[in-house]
């Protein structure tokens, strides 16, 4: 995979690979005097019309921050009731994503879930792991220190000193596919909260108000119109980009 710090990478309108950050359930949910988790159940729907619509765009990456591994820290009845869901979804969604032909990982630390829920990332991956359409990414228990934290020991553990981008990229999560061309962020806020710190090097940054339940097509093409509008210079000056990549 090139390195949009060395070189640059291709890309066109459509980005290859969409990175999200799912935020404002709990605001969603609130707003309507309604449990906080009931914004997770609709959290959940919100992200398989967007799994749908990116397959339909032909995007070919997609890494959606489900859980990130802060989010221990909240109350253990919500982060039961998060456990759950993802459990749940591993059993029953799994199967319409492979019919599908859409892959699955699970990308973060897996020494905190449950056993069964391991065996079901596992069994899931297992089953998609040949298909050709969109890869959907899931990061759970996942933060961006701990990311590159276990590939810099991992790659050490290889015997590679000093590292390089080039070693070190295959023990990175997502290390094989391309960089994230695009980063949205519903709920308003705008800081990365540990997502993706390696990756989302060159990424364009688009954040929305609307909460991660209210996301739906129409705010992924404005969030695709906006992509369309940035020229990327990776370092370089408007002049040296191709023509094609060039912005007025
Ligand atoms: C994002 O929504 C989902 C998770 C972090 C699991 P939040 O639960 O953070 O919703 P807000 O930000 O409190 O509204
Ligand atoms: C980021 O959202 C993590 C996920 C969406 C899973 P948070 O709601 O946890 O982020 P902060 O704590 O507001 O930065
Ligand atoms: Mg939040």
């Amino acid at each position: 995979m090139k390195s949009s710090t060395q070189s640059l990478p291709d890309y066109s309108d459509v980005p290859r690979h969409i990175a999200v950050i799912m935020d404002g359930n709990g605001r969603w949910a609130k707003k309507r005097l309604l449990p906080r988790v009931m914004g997770h159940k609709k959290g959940l729907d919100a992200l398989e019309n967007l799994v749908s619509e990116c397959a339909r765009l032909g995007v070919a990456q997609l890494t959606v921050f489900a859980f990130s591994t802060e989010n221990w820290r909240r109350p253990a009845d919500e982060v039961g009731f998060l456990m759950q869901l993802f459990m749940q979804s591993l059993q029953k969604k799994v199967r319409r994503l492979h019919d599908n032909g859409l892959r699955l990982r699970i990308i973060g630390d897996r020494s905190r879930f449950a056993p069964e829920i391991v065996a079901g990332i596992e069994a899931a991956e297992a089953l998609t792991a040949a298909n050709t359409g969109l890869c959907l990414n899931i990061a759970a228990d996942y933060g961006g220190r701990w990311d590159i934290l276990q590939a810099v020991n991992r790659a050490v553990a290889d015997g590679h000193h000093p590292l390089t981008e080039d070693t070190l990229r295959p023990y990175l999560s997502l290390g094989d596919a391309p960089e994230p061309d695009l980063f949205i962020r519903t709920g308003g806020e705008e800081r990365i909260s540990n997502f993706l710190l390696w990756q989302l090097a060159y990424t364009e940054f688009y954040f929305a108000d609307v909460l991660w339940p209210d996301f739906d097509a129409a705010t992924l093409a404005q969030a695709l119109a906006s992509y369309r509008r940035r020229e990327r210079r990776f370092g370089r000056t408007s002049e040296q980009l191709p023509l094609q990549q060039q912005r007025p």
